[in-house]
């Protein structure tokens, strides 16, 4: 049987396993999907053990995502402008790291919303991690203008000096949150404030009616960002769509097979 497994620790909160196996079911695609918890200071390690026992791919989840980059002997463009890693594909060639969060996140907004990104204004709340691996998947899309908004300004105007040369210029800027300007169809938070239930200090003029107001975290009620937004007219997503999109990609990349992916969000909805 064909193996995979996901790495992270903590590992036992993963819904990938059910993802992935609910994707290898609809496809008739024959293969195992197994949690692994690595020691934190033993991520190498685990991979190379699991390689050695005949595993083909795996997904890499906090903290590894950037230890992942170290690890690849070769990276996708995307997981090089990500600056992480969150799929590795195990080939003859070696080992490739691939980030198809930021994938995840654009079809989950396009296809699942129903969203276009194209000729849109985006507001992308925060600049670490998270933020980043979502601007070149966000710039493919051709948005009319993106605005990455940060407490650290300096963070979000290193993310547009990055992203200028790959499609950006003169669509990506940078600013604190006391300067953003007008309304946008699109806000994005990635920040990691929905953690600690704290709101990121963005004004309530960002939402028009009929904005799309998108959090990365989910769970069982919405986050305190996505309250607000609700509470200013815009429509909600959590992150739960681009969760179950990100897995998608891996999935596809590993199999050549592109799954369905509405019935696998729907069953894990029911079970928040
Ligand atoms: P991740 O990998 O989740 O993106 P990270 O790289 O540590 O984590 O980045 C956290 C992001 O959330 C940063 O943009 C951070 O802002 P700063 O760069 O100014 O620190 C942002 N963040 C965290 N808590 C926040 C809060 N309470 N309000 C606003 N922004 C917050």
């Amino acid at each position: 049987m064909d193996r995979y497994c996901v790495f992270g620790n903590p590992i036992a909160h993963s819904k990938s396993p059910e993802i992935h196996a609910a994707f290898a079911a609809q496809t008739g695609q024959e293969l195992t999907y197994e949690k692994r918890l690595a020691p934190v200071d033993g991520f190498a390690a685990a991979v190379q053990a699991f390689i050695a026992e005949g595993g083909l791919g795996a997904n890499v989840t906090v903290p590894f995502k950037l230890e992942a980059v170290k690890l690849a002997q070769a990276l996708t463009i995307r997981a090089r402008a990500a600056g992480a890693v969150n799929t590795l594909h195990f080939t003859e060639d070696g080992i490739v790291g691939d980030n198809t969060d930021g994938a995840g996140l654009v079809a989950d907004i396009v296809n699942n919303a129903g969203v276009p990104i194209t000729g849109k204004r985006v507001l992308l709340l925060g600049a670490g991690g998270a933020a980043r691996g979502v601007v070149l998947p966000i710039l493919e899309h051709r948005p009319a203008q993106l605005v990455i908004a940060n407490r650290t300004v300096a963070t979000a105007e290193a993310l547009v000096e990055q992203f200028a040369a790959l499609g950006g210029e003169g669509v990506v800027s940078a600013c604190g949150y006391g300067e953003i300007e007008g309304a946008f169809d699109i806000v994005i938070n990635a920040t990691s404030a929905s953690l600690s239930a704290e709101l990121p200090p963005v004004s309530a003029s960002v939402f028009v009616p009929g904005s799309l107001a998108f959090d990365m975290m989910y769970g069982a009620s919405p986050t305190v960002f996505l309250q607000f937004a609700g509470q200013h007219g815009a429509r909600l997503r959590d992150g739960l769509g681009m969760l179950v999109e990100q897995a998608a990609e891996a999935f596809s990349l590993w199999r050549g097979v592109q799954p369905a992916t509405a019935d696998v969000l729907q069953s894990l909805r029911a079970k928040l």
